[in-house]
């Protein structure tokens, strides 16, 4: 049975009315909401890592700055997205400290290592693009502040993968050893990037609860078809070789076939026992007490102006 409130809830859920911070909403909705965008802003501030690596060896000045602007552009969301989950009564200093201590995720994808310049390219096209698809459907989400953060946040993706693609199609369509390095960036990135959209929607623990609250608008599964949909022609145009045996046009269901990622291979990278996760974690954690100094500045600065305030 229904309480008042909870009816009253899911009306504007249904009716595709926005909750907004100070609207009543079940506990789970709020915990569900602090998990999933908590664990999105986590994933653009680790997701600066494996792309910062390669700012002091892009190829050219151009390259290099497009890659910083990209970088600092994930920053950016990361704190729109810590802003968003703080409307919902958590603190950004709270998440964070979960996230060290092994208790928040952040995607799974970032746990991978980029070995080369092909794989930036990469990264900004596969990674990036896969990004847009789920997030250009959470522009729809119930929930108000995370879905006007999705707004801005996809205008920048959008060039976030436009980079990318003209960064990889340089290296597809130049010398033969360019082209080698850009087919092995795609065939090592591809089913991780099919990985970010979660476990099928049979295996998916939260799906079903979070699109009844539209949290999620289109499940794991359905995602991840779009996203290969919008993809394989993309791969064609760069003349390069599928990175799937699997992959095939159903003319009866009008999509692409193609085969699943290792599940027991994502579920050991969201365990913690990924190729990167602890060079990741290790790397946080220092940028976070690197910063220590800047934070105490800052209280002191405040504490000092407050107390003048007084005098
Ligand atoms: N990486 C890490 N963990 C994942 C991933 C992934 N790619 N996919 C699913 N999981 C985790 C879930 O968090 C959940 O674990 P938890 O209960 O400990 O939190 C578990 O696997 C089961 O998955 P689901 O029940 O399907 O989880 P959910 O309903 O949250 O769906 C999804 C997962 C699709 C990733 C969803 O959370 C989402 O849309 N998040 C927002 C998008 C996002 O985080 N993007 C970041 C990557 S892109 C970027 O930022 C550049």
């Amino acid at each position: 049975e229904m309480s008042d409130e909870e009816r009253e809830f899911q009306d504007k859920v249904d009716n595709d009315i926005k909750i907004e911070p100070r609207d009543w909403m079940p506990e789970d909705y709020r915990r569900t909401l602090i998990r999933q965008i908590g664990q999105h802003a986590h994933s653009e501030v680790v997701g600066q890592l494996p792309e910062g690596n390669w700012i002091t060896r892009a190829p050219t000045l151009e390259r290099k700055a497009i890659l910083l602007a990209k970088v600092q552009d994930e920053a950016g969301h990361g704190l729109y997205l810590y802003s968003a989950a703080e409307t919902l009564g958590v603190s950004r200093d709270e998440m964070i400290e979960l996230l060290h201590e092994g208790k928040m995720k952040y995607s799974s994808i970032f746990n991978y290592p980029t070995l080369n310049w092909a794989d930036i390219g990469a990264v900004g096209w596969l990674v990036d693009g896969a990004a847009i698809v789920n997030q250009v459907a959470l522009q729809r989400t119930s929930y108000g502040p995370y879905a006007r953060a999705m707004v801005r946040i996809c205008k920048e993706e959008s060039f976030h993968a436009r980079q990318g693609y003209d960064a990889f199609m340089k290296m597809a369509q130049g010398s033969k050893e360019q082209r080698r390095m850009a087919q092995d960036a795609l065939n090592r990135m591809w089913f991780p990037c099919l990985m970010m959209f979660g476990p099928s929607d049979a295996e998916s623990v939260h799906g079903e609860q979070s699109m009844a609250w539209k949290i999620k608008v289109k499940s794991n599964d359905e995602l991840r078809q779009q996203y290969v949909d919008q993809t394989i022609p993309q791969i064609d145009y760069l003349g390069l070789d599928r990175p799937d045996p699997g992959i095939e046009w159903n003319e009866e269901c009008e999509h692409y076939d193609f085969s699943m990622p290792d599940w027991k291979e994502f579920f050991d990278v969201i365990k913690g026992n990924g190729p990167c996760n602890r060079d990741r974690m290790r790397d946080r954690v220092a940028a976070w007490e690197d910063g220590q100094w800047v934070r105490d500045g800052l209280l002191a600065h405040a504490r000092k102006r407050a107390a003048q305030k007084v005098a």
